[in-house]
């Protein structure tokens, strides 16, 4: 039995989970700092860095508590340290080594990126991330920060299909909810505001789909953008305002905005992944990230999955930003003696993902 900790810091979440054996999560503790970012309609970094400074060591000492351990019991502490917010990474890189350090535990640097991927399968009892009749498999990760289809093979080997070139989903939800005046974070405010609207409304862009009559670059054809339909937004609203600003829409035309509007972003998800699925011989495809908590989106993904294919999607609580991801994934890690030393850095960005950690589980 191998017992893990994780941490993650990487935006506005203070998270620390324990996890058994890659799979049975024992604690999973998050403290969100979204109220304190909402005033300013999106996170800023260096209030994130406080507020994780503030929160660390509390949901550290929560998740121990409640997962009924203590710092004996860890075989190892993992912490995101990229992709992400520097200032925000630091605190929980910086924690977590003084942890490991302290407790003598070896150290496990986690990729924010393949943790999200985790996401799925850490509390599943269907789903076995190293199950090689899943493969090839056609991820894709939906958050704030990134939109990208991944492609897995049964030996963990790993390609970017294709990524946003502007825009994160998750981003032009956010912004759109903020060029209304909605609130932040959009993604759950427009969800909640546009039920009981016709998504076909309005119609807004589908960019680098080929639907507008203009056809798509080979090279961008599993690529992503959403800056137009966030444009296509602000015209929209500051057309249909009486007073021109696009922060007073109100009633049914309102509703009906945010549906059609969140319509336009999950029809170019879903065509998106499951065009890529197809092309690359797909057996599984797979939603996760925050984003992945949109109703819409998971109910059009369910239903459209092309035939013979298998869906799997993130249970909500594991899209957001966690720690159960975290430490679920560090166990694969730990299983192949994957450790880092205190040197281990933080990265706003890396590379894209070439390989996720199959090798690491002894048969
Ligand atoms: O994965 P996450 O917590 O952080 C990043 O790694 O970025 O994702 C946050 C994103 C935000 O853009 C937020 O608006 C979006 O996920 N989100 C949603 C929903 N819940 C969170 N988007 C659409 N519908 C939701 N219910
Ligand atoms: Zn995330």
């Amino acid at each position: 039995m191998a017992l893990m900790l994780g941490i993650e810091s990487s935006c506005d979440e203070t998270a620390a989970a324990v996890v058994e054996n890659g799979k049975k999560v024992l604690s999973n503790a998050v403290s969100s700092q979204m109220a304190k970012h909402s005033v300013y309609g999106g996170v800023v970094p260096e209030l994130a860095a406080r507020e994780h400074l503030t929160a660390i060591e509390k949901v550290c000492a929560e998740a121990l508590d409640s997962a009924g351990v203590t710092m004996k019991d860890i075989d190892a502490v993992a912490v995101t340290h990229a992709p992400g917010l520097i200032p925000a990474l630091l605190v929980g890189l910086n924690f977590a080594k003084g942890l490991a350090a302290a407790n003598q535990k070896p150290l496990i640097g986690i990729n924010h990126f393949i943790a999200h991927m985790y996401g799925a399968f850490v509390d599943s009892e269907e789903a076995v991330f190293e199950d090689p009749n899943l493969y090839p498999m056609a991820a894709l990760v939906v958050s704030g920060g990134h939109t990208s289809i991944v492609i897995i093979d049964s030996d963990g080997k790993s390609r970017v299909a294709g990524a946003t070139i502007d825009d994160a989903a998750g981003e032009a939800l956010d912004k759109g909810a903020k060029l209304l005046n909605l609130g932040y974070p959009g993604g759950p405010v427009i969800e909640k505001l546009a039920k009981g609207g016709d998504p076909a409304a309005f119609h807004f862009p589908r960019s680098l789909t080929g639907t507008a009559g203009k056809a798509v670059a080979p090279e961008h054809r599993f690529n992503f953008s959403f800056s137009g339909v966030k444009t296509a937004l602000l015209y929209h609203a500051s057309n249909h305002s009486e007073d021109g600003s696009a922060a007073s829409l109100e009633g049914q035309f309102l509703t009906d905005t945010l549906a059609s509007y969140q319509e336009a972003v999950v029809d170019v998800l879903c065509s998106k992944v499951f065009d890529a699925a197809k092309h690359y011989h797909a057996k599984t495809v797979l939603l996760c990230g925050g984003v992945a908590c949109n109703s819409a989106l998971r109910e059009r993904f369910m239903k459209d999955v092309p035939q013979g294919m298998r869906a799997i999607i993130a249970p909500k609580k594991y899209c957001t930003d966690n720690a159960a991801m975290v430490a679920g994934l560090a166990y694969h890690y730990y299983n192949a003696g994957t450790f880092c030393d205190l040197s281990l850095d933080t990265f706003a960005r890396l590379p894209h993902v070439t390989e996720v950690p199959f090798k690491g589980i002894r048969s």
